[in-house]
């Protein structure tokens, strides 16, 4: 007789193999069609999905799609590489393509002076060119020029951020992506955005951003190139096939079926690549030193006032855990669930871009500038999870001390301010600390919405001069001084309210 386990084994085998044999079929008939014969090493091709029409992630069924995804895939066809898709963000492709980590990166990124001294390009695909957006109800501004002292928002790391830059007394905040750039300024947060005359279009065309219109068109020409590490060998088959799609018809097809229109001619080699330009912006330290350091004080700044108000949120909280209410027991533990359970990143995008959206689209003129929404995202989160260290801290503190109070004749609040509260602060000094600093590191999260603290000023240095390791062991370096700062602080205050032996 078989031995039980094997036995079991067995059945599972049997009950599976259906299964299997199935799954092995499509896999058998999917791999064929899905490389197209193609028999060269695969191409791992970086992009930053949330550029529509180029790419972005269909809703439908969250494939990557658009015109530069389209045309990739051709490429590949055309000299037998499948295409292996990397996500990655705008301002991360550069780094990537620099640490080889992708073969190369399809992205609407345009070939720039700047960037070729970092990266390579195959030769042009596509004519664009920058464009201002403002609301609709807003003032037009047709020039980069009219945009002195406004506030433009802009995608991290791209040529419309450039251009923002150079604007004198612009105030630019950095989006991770073009839709959360058009977001803040649909919210009446920035006047401006500056981005590529293609995609504000879609933008506002296809996916109806209402509300927002094109002011100032073709400021400049910028020629889309694909990205490619230095000197790799597989650029000159990304252009012979990019020539042959062009050269067959293919390329005006594609071109057609997602701008319905003719493609522009396009030069052999983009004129800004021969344009003098500026050397490509070394690591000045001090230059890094000076960011980092307004970074870090924006952190410090975030984290002061965050913690105070998370503080007086969490005491209260914990006090109103200990009222005999039922009611407010209830609210407060739906509070505390809420705000531990959903990430802080999802709270900080609710706050910041959801509300004003929601409000608005009720006719309710509401705007949340970021410093108010970043310190109230991030001090509803401190009291959540600071109610339940004081509320076990007031807890742990011996019955008899309660008894004793009242015996005195303290009123409730007079026992929680004089006997319960300054025991149980002691007692949760330590996770008090811990939470400290984590609310040091958290304050980065502000980045997402254009906040330039410790980590974005790190960001917006890598998208200038692409010298990521070095840029951000300089910023976790500050982050640690922060961090081992507070916690010295926070042995030394322990020590100090130590109760003599
Ligand atoms: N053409 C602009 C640039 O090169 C913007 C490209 C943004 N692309 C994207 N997938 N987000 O900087």
């Amino acid at each position: 007789m078989a031995h039980p386990l094997r036995r079991s084994l067995h059945e599972h085998i049997r009950r599976w193999r259906g299964w299997v044999l199935a799954l092995l079929a499509m896999v058998a008939v999917v791999l064929p069609a899905g490389s197209g014969g193609a028999s060269g090493a695969p191409w791992r091709v970086g992009t930053d999905p949330t550029f529509p029409p180029f790419e972005y992630r269909n809703a439908q069924n969250g494939a990557i799609s658009g015109f530069d995804i389209d045309l990739m895939q051709a490429i590949g066809e055309e000299t037998g590489h499948p295409i292996q898709w990397v996500p990655l963000p705008f301002d991360g492709l550069i780094p990537a393509l620099q640490a080889r980590s992708v073969d190369a990166a399809i992205s609407a990124m345009t070939i720039t002076a700047q960037r070729s001294r970092a990266i390579d390009f195959s030769r042009p695909y596509f004519k664009a060119g920058q464009a201002i957006v403002v609301r609709a109800n807003g003032p037009a501004y047709e020039q980069l020029a009219q945009l002195q002292g406004r506030r433009i928002a802009v995608q991290i790391g791209t040529t419309g951020a450039l251009e923002a830059s150079q604007v004198p007394g612009a105030k630019v905040s950095s989006f991770d992506s073009t839709p959360l750039a058009l977001q803040e300024l649909a919210n009446g947060n920035a006047d401006a955005v500056v981005s590529d005359v293609p995609a504000i279009l879609y933008a506002i065309d296809q996916a109806k951003l209402t509300g927002l219109r094109i002011s100032g068109e073709h400021l400049s020409t910028e020629f889309y190139g694909i990205a490619l590490p230095m000197n790799s060998p597989i650029t000159a088959d990304v252009n012979r096939g990019l020539d042959a799609l062009i050269r067959s018809g293919r390329y005006v097809d594609l071109y057609r079926e997602w701008f319905a229109a003719d493609p522009a001619d396009l030069p052999e080699r983009a004129p800004a690549l021969d344009a003098a330009s500026s050397p490509l912006a070394g690591l000045d330290l001090h230059v890094l030193a000076l960011n980092l350091l307004k970074g870090a004080a924006i952190t410090l700044m975030l984290t002061a006032l965050s913690f105070s108000f998370g503080l007086m949120g969490g005491i209260a909280l914990a006090v109103l855990l200990q009222a005999p209410w039922r009611l407010a027991h209830g609210l407060c533990r739906v509070y505390i669930d809420f705000f531990r359970g959903t990430p802080m990143l999802v709270q900080l995008f609710l706050i910041y871009f959801g509300l004003p959206a929601l409000l608005q689209s009720m006719e309710v003129p509401f705007t949340i500038n970021r410093l108010a929404a970043a310190v109230t995202a991030l001090s509803l989160n401190v009291a959540a999870y600071l109610a339940e260290t004081l509320r076990s801290g007031i807890e742990s503190i011996d019955r008899g001390q309660w008894e004793a109070a009242d015996a005195l004749g303290l009123s409730p609040l007079e026992r929680m301010r004089f006997v319960i509260a300054p025991q149980a602060l002691r007692r949760v000094l330590p996770p008090l600390a811990n939470e400290f600093i984590t609310l040091i590191k958290d304050t980065s999260l502000a980045a997402v919405i254009g906040f330039d603290e410790l980590f974005r000023q790190g960001q917006l240095m890598v998208a200038t001069t692409y010298r990521a390791f070095e840029i951000y062991i300089a910023v976790a370096l500050v982050y640690l001084l922060m961090t081992t700062t507070a916690s010295l602080l926070f042995k030394r205050l322990e020590a100090r309210w130590q109760l003599p032996a």
